[in-house]
């Protein structure tokens, strides 16, 4: 099957996307890939930590039909990717104080292309993820493009009010993953030796 490299999330279409909430469990925690592709990290998440619940954010149709079969072949009833516009649909599809981790690895740089063009965590972003996350719930990012990694960490170290902690120090960036689990980009990256720009925050402001 061929598989569209890229979409424009401003595409008049992808405002027709039918949604609906997604049911996630309460008892385990849901961790959450913004632009999941694949799915690959999130299956090999699963196979780190199996006790918890993971949700692929997509846009690329064909991808999530081709991840939520592999799953479905694989046992892994606990991963699943959900075609949507992360731009618009994130409060459509998971509840409030919903979500223990949101991930966002190797973004496309427009996802937020009305506001600046490479800013992918944006205050618009952060704010729905501060609503979408439960207490003491973390974003992680990773990016090998430095302008991205650096207009993530000021929208994060910026905030006012403060709600987010750095995982490591204010303004630094983590030395390492701390997860077993890579996204394909980032093994892609590791393989070939390109510099990764990592941030993780934690929750830490009840609205
Ligand atoms: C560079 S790829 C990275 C994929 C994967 N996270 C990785 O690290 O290998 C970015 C992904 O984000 C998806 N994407 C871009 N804009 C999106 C949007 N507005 N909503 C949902 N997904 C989006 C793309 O289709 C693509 O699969």
């Amino acid at each position: 099957m061929r598989i569209r490299q890229h979409v424009n999330p401003l595409r008049s279409d992808f405002f027709a996307i039918f949604l609906e909430p997604l049911t996630l469990p309460a008892d385990r925690p849901v961790e959450v890939e913004l632009g999941s592709a694949e799915a690959q990290f999130l299956m090999e998440r699963a196979a780190e930590e199996p006790g918890r619940s993971y949700v692929g954010v997509e846009i690329r149709r064909e991808l999530v039909e081709q991840s939520n079969r592999r799953c479905q072949q694989s046992g892994l009833a606990q991963v699943r990717s959900v075609f949507a516009n992360i731009s618009v649909d994130l409060p459509r599809i998971l509840p409030p104080a919903s979500v223990s981790r949101f991930f966002v690895n190797f973004p496309d740089p427009w996802w937020k292309q009305r506001q600046r063009k490479r800013r992918v965590v944006s205050e618009e972003l952060i704010d729905q993820l501060a609503r979408l996350l439960r207490p003491g719930g973390e974003i992680h990012v990773a990016t090998d493009i430095f302008d991205i990694a650096l207009d993530a960490m000021a929208a994060l170290e910026d905030e006012n009010p403060r709600r987010f902690h750095n995982l490591r120090e204010p303004w630094c960036f983590l030395a390492q993953s701390r997860f077993a689990a890579r996204s394909r980009r980032e093994r892609h990256c590791e393989e070939l030796g390109i510099k990764i720009w990592r941030l993780a925050y934690r929750l830490t402001w009840e609205p």
